[in-house]
Formats: structure tokens, sequence, C-alpha cells
């Protein structure tokens, strides 16, 4: 091949969205290779590139119901959020994790009164492994502490604590696979008030067919502890901070819902 040829190629990549190798040659993927996996794959440290590569039994090869109950459980015998976070960690019925660098599990107090759920980390926070600290995460604390917040004082999440190759948006069946994650860390936690930051996790949470456009604003109630009524928190979606970016006639909207979660906060008696 030529190198003309070459780079062709690699733009027409790029096009397609293409931003990461995720290893050393091409994969014939309609020979799949089902033998076990290679020695330095299964003792390379958690973090190596080779132990990221996916075994080749694992995931893709697992049905999604296979998967989410494979979640459910390791999601239900976590007992505090740092075995939550290994459990993420582990769960191998996704193959996100094997095209992002760092688990994104979350950022701030848990103690806090408020837990603030976006949708998946994109390069930024995949690099540092926190949520929310790019561009859209700026404008995130910008929000916050136009009502008084901040990291300290509020606790921010992901829908999915990987990030989706080229920064797109979490599949449904993705969102459905980490719900039971997701589940349990608000359990965890035990928020008095969630804020669902964006459609997806307005869609995820919600399970209404209203998208974010009719959905900010309005308080919802959630059951942050299955089998406890009286763990029921107000939950309010608001428009995603990289929405608000490219469409700034949206501000006025989202200052409102902002000031609805200060005043609940304080009638909660959280700020
Ligand atoms: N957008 C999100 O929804 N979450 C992040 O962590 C970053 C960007």
């Amino acid at each position: 091949m030529t190198t003309e040829s070459s780079l062709a190629l690699l733009k027409l990549q790029l096009d397609f969205g293409v931003d990461e190798a995720i290893a050393d040659g091409p994969q014939n993927r309609y020979r799949p290779n089902v033998t076990t996996p290679p020695v330095e794959a299964v003792n390379a440290p958690a973090n190596t590139p080779s132990a990221r590569r996916p075994p080749a039994t694992a995931a893709g090869f697992q049905s999604q119901t296979v998967a989410i109950n494979s979640a459910q459980t390791m999601a239900a015998a976590a007992t505090d959020l740092a075995s939550l976070a290994e459990a993420l960690r582990q769960f191998d019925g996704s193959t996100l994790k094997y095209t992002a660098t760092n688990l994104v599990f979350a950022d701030g107090n848990p103690a806090a009164p408020s837990m603030w759920i976006g949708e998946a980390p994109g390069a930024d926070e995949d690099r540092q492994g926190k949520p929310f600290v790019g561009v859209s995460g700026q404008l995130l604390d910008r929000m916050l502490a136009a009502i008084g917040l901040d990291r300290r004082s509020s606790y921010i999440t992901n829908i999915l604590p990987w990030r989706p190759p080229g920064n797109r948006k979490p599949t449904p069946a993705e969102a459905e696979l980490f719900q039971p994650f997701l589940d349990r860390h608000i359990e965890l936690v035990r928020p008095r008030l969630l804020v669902l930051v964006g459609g997806t996790a307005a869609a995820t949470l919600l399970k209404r067919p209203e998208g974010i456009t009719r959905l900010h604003g309005k308080w919802f109630e959630h059951q942050t502890v299955a089998g406890d009524p009286a763990s029921v928190a107000p939950v309010i979606a608001i428009f995603h901070p990289a929405y608000l970016l490219r469409q700034p006639a949206l501000k006025r909207d989202a200052w409102r819902d902002l000031l609805a979660i200060k005043e609940k906060l304080h009638a909660l008696g959280g700020s």
C-alpha cells in the first residue's frame, strides 16, 4: 500500500469516528478466536493495556440478559462505594472498558444532600478518571456555584462509568446494562435529592416517553433504596451543560431549574 493510500485510509477512519487503537494488529471479526486468552492477559495487573483487552469468551459474546444478571449480582454484593467501584472494574458484560482508559466512578462528597447524574465520560474524564472535568464540567461547576454548591457539597456520577468510543451517546442497551450499578450507587449514597443532568440520565431513571425539553424543571419521585418506601427522594432533570453550550438561549430555563433545586434543597434542610 502506498503512503498516500495509507493516509487516505487513516483519514477515512477518523471521519468514521475512530479515535483509539485498541489492539496491536487487525483482527478478523468474521473468524472470532475463541481459544484461551493469552497468558499475559490473564496474569497482567489490572490497569495494563493487555489486562484490558477482552478475553475471547467474555464481553461481546455474553447475551444482554446474562450480562444484566451478572451486573445485578455484582452490584447487589457491593457493600460500600469502594467495593462498588471495584465491581464495575471487574464487570465483564460490556466491551466499553476495553476501549476506555480509566474507570470514571464519581466525584464530590457522597454525604452531600444532592447527587447529580450525567451521561458518560468524555475524553478528558477518561484521561483523569473523574466525571465532568472537561468543558461541560466547567459549566456544570459554574451552574453549581450559581446556587451556592460545589464538589464538596454535592456528589457527581454518570449513567456509564466508561467512556463510549468517540464520545458517542450511550445506547439504551448500555444504559440498561449499567443501571443495576447505578441503582446500587444511589442506594449506597442515599441522597436527599437527585438531579438528572441531560436527556440520557432523565430517560434512564425516569423511564418516561417525553424528552428533556418537556421533562426539565419538573419534580418527580425516586425510591433510592429498594424495598424502603421511606427512602423516596425528589428528582429533577435539567439540560446537560454540553447542550446549553450549543443552545445558549436555553440558559434562562436552566437558571429557573437551578433555582428550583436551590429552593428544594433549602426546604429539605440541605442548604
Ligand atoms: N458529560 C457527562 O455527561 N459526564 C461527564 O462526566 C462528562 C461529560
